[in-house]
């Protein structure tokens, strides 16, 4: 797989500790500094990659989940437009994560429309529902970062463009942070998911980037039996499908700012996911 990184690009990874090598880098790049040059060599050109047959059908939608706490079940979603879409979420209280919600993280001020790449993240934190975004503080800096080193550049609500080649819709796997920390249950994943199932529908992504394992865990589970039970690291390095979009799975960037050695593994997941979206 080549990719023609520039400097800025080169640049980016570097800061972000991810260390290409990068022949033409070594030999142009006088103004490197002698520990700068020293850490270039550390390979991380991404390993062999099982790719599922993408022609596994679309998993069926998951039900509307019945459980004791939903006050009004997710109605069919899958015919609205986006404010409508937007309005239907901003109101759920068809989980138990409405309950301590200060606000929805779902973006209201315009849709969207057609995006090349779709990233979807773990729950909203507390920064996160502040912001109204996706992805917010460092992890989301981080993560821009990261998409920028591929030529990806992030779609922004309240942003002056409109998506096109080369851009990111954010989103979470569930809409609502939780109140107390805790992971959220299948089901809340599960019912959630169905405005998710829009969201994508209406947003066509050419690939779906799961950040996480609750993401992996929304968009894998009616395809991949035990998907739970599962450790995030043996996702990575497949190609699997979420309503006939691939998808790739890797780390979350809360995880990676904790975990550095495994930017390396990330960027090779981002490679994995711009070979789908622009086969070489
Ligand atoms: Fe509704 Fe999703 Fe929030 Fe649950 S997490 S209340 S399903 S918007
Ligand atoms: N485990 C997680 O829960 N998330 C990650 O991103 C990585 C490992």
């Amino acid at each position: 797989m080549s990719l023609d990184l520039d400097r800025r690009q080169r640049a980016m990874l570097n800061e972000m500790g991810v260390h290409v090598w990068w022949p033409q880098a070594l030999a142009a790049a006088p103004q490197a500094s002698p520990e700068a040059t020293q850490s270039l060599p550390t390979a991380v050109a991404p390993a062999p990659l099982a790719v599922k047959p993408l022609s596994a059908p679309a998993q069926a939608l998951h039900p509307v989940v019945n459980a004791a706490p939903a006050a009004a079940p997710v109605e069919d979603v899958g015919n609205l437009d986006w404010s409508t879409l937007a309005q239907k979420v901003a109101a759920c209280t068809a989980c138990k994560l409405s309950l301590g919600r200060r606000a929805v993280v779902f973006p209201a001020a315009r849709a969207p429309g057609p995006a090349d790449w779709m990233v979807i993240g773990e729950p909203p934190d507390d920064n996160e529902e502040r912001l109204g975004l996706p992805f917010a503080g460092q992890a989301g800096q981080l993560l821009d970062n990261m998409l920028k080193a591929v030529g990806v550049r992030r779609w922004h609500p309240d942003g002056g463009d409109t998506p096109a080649a080369g851009s990111a819709y954010v989103s979470n796997c569930v809409k609502c942070r939780p109140a107390v920390a805790r992971n959220p249950e299948p089901q809340e994943l599960a019912t959630c998911e169905n405005y998710l199932q829009r969201e994508v529908a209406l947003v066509q992504p050419k690939v779906i980037l799961a950040l996480g394992r609750f993401a992996a865990q929304t968009l894998l589970q009616g395809s991949l039996p035990d998907t739970a039970g599962i450790p995030l690291g043996k996702l990575r390095g497949t190609v699997y499908r979420y309503q006939g979009v691939p998808v790739v799975v890797s780390y979350h960037p809360v995880y990676l700012l904790r975990t550095p050695q495994d930017k390396a593994r990330a960027w090779a997941d981002l490679c994995l996911a711009r070979s789908v979206v622009t086969p070489a």
